[in-house]
């Protein structure tokens, strides 16, 4: 359990809080590559750590942020004019370029230097890894940009979708960190994936910290294939990778790395970015193959409300739970789609879950070393430190994995080499 005052230290998010100052210390995404491709082309609203945000990509393909109110009189600059470099306010033609400097101001006189004073709120950006990402902290305490593992895997290796999840992103971020329960909310009969998990349903966990958050491995037994051993890794402040190899490997399925980030829209509500990365050169995503695996996640295009990246299965209407397919078993939960199992359970503690009254086990060792590292960062963060796995240097070189493990091997020796980046 945490604390009520723990449990609010890691879960708001917003300017001046412990940790959202953390989350402001580190590149977050708020957007897809794809959903602001055009140069000049329609201005995006995002949200993010609980701040209005109007993104735009200028005439020379820079991405700007920019405060969703203009600093005239506060009209939303999400009506306003993308063009030559710069996006203009529709209520009196303001205009400011993608640093947030005002470089046209035609309400005033020609001779006027007010131009010069104005200036529009503004966060830089950076594009890698089919990702837009911006950093929202202190100038001074910029890190260099991340440099993920998969970010650096070609196009055609390395696929990317986004879903909106309406919970904190800490409990969100929890089920991601949680092997126990897809023994047990994910055993859907049909997923043939999952039966490595299916043999041993307490896996024994070990948790080592690294500079960049921890490695997490989970051990079940595999009777005479010896152990399956899943290697997550935990990358701070929010994302999750995990290896979805052996089992996947003579099935339906590519080898692979996949892995989530959690960005906290608000304190109740987050994105959640989804990507799958082949690992290794003979191991691309094909877009139909991606496409099949995120229907499987129930998160295919026809699982979204149009235009949104909000399910069609939500909590309003129970994710359409099947009581008879829960009854007979073939799904534990009744309700289809493997992230659709994952929202019913997070989004249904509520908009910010109560720790204080939880009983932790011992397969949650993975869950309460997180919270420890979230504590740690905001601890570190007030004392002026750049907070753990920020630096890309702590993460470029990790890689998520899976493996079947024969009895009497030293799994460290076996997956030494499999646990390096090769992108
Ligand atoms: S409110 Fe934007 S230009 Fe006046
Ligand atoms: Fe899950």
């Amino acid at each position: 359990m945490l604390s009520q005052a723990d449990n609010e230290r890691i879960t708001r998010v917003g300017r001046g809080t412990p940790m959202g100052e953390v989350m402001r210390r580190y590149w977050q995404p708020i957007l897809m590559t794809s959903e602001l491709a055009e140069a000049d082309g329609a201005p995006i609203r995002v949200r993010i750590l609980g701040e209005n945000l109007i993104a735009f990509r200028d005439t020379n393909g820079k991405v700007g942020l920019v405060d969703a109110y203009c600093p005239h009189r506060r009209a939303p600059m999400f009506y306003g004019r993308n063009e030559e470099c710069g996006l203009r306010c529709v209520y009196h033609g303001w205009k400011f370029d993608t640093d947030g400097n005002c470089v046209e101001l035609p309400t005033e006189p020609e001779s006027s230097k007010m131009k010069d004073h104005i200036k529009i709120a503004a966060y830089p950006t950076f594009e890698g890894g089919g990702l837009i990402w911006c950093y929202m902290g202190p100038k001074d305490k910029m890190p260099e940009p991340p440099d993920y593992e998969w970010m650096r895997a070609p196009e055609t290796h390395c696929r990317m979708s986004k879903t909106y999840e309406s919970c904190n992103w800490v409990q969100a971020l929890e089920g991601g960190l949680d092997t126990a329960h897809s023994s047990f909310a994910h055993n859907n009969g049909d997923w043939a994936d999952n039966e490595l998990r299916q043999r041993d349903k307490s896996p024994k966990l070990e948790v080592e910290k690294t500079d960049y958050g921890y490695t997490y491995i989970s051990f079940r037994g595999a009777g005479d294939d010896g152990t399956y051993i899943r290697v997550y890794q935990y990358m701070m402040p929010g994302q999750q990778a995990r290896g979805n190899v052996t089992q996947a490997s003579g099935r339906s399925n590519n080898p692979k790395m996949d892995g989530h980030i959690w960005v906290p829209i608000d304190d109740e509500s987050c994105m959640v970015y989804n990507w799958a990365c082949g690992i290794d050169e003979n191991a691309p995503v094909s877009l139909e193959f991606f496409e099949k695996f995120e229907k499987q996640m129930g998160r295919g295009h026809d699982d979204h409300i149009p235009g949104t990246f909000k399910l069609k299965k939500n909590l309003e209407n129970d994710y359409l739970i099947d009581r008879e397919l829960q009854k007979n078993r073939t799904y534990y939960t009744g309700i289809v789609g493997i992230n659709t199992q994952d929202f019913a359970l997070q989004e249904g503690m509520g908009p910010i879950c109560d720790r204080s009254e939880e009983h932790l086990g011992s397969t949650d060792k993975a869950i309460i070393a997180m919270r420890n590292l979230l504590l740690e960062a905001t601890r570190d963060v007030e004392a002026g430190k750049m907070p753990r796995g920020a630096d890309p240097k702590t993460h470029s070189h990790v890689r998520a994995f899976d493996s079947l493990v024969p009895h009497g091997q030293d799994w460290k020796q076996a997956m030494a080499e499999d646990l390096r980046a090769k992108w």
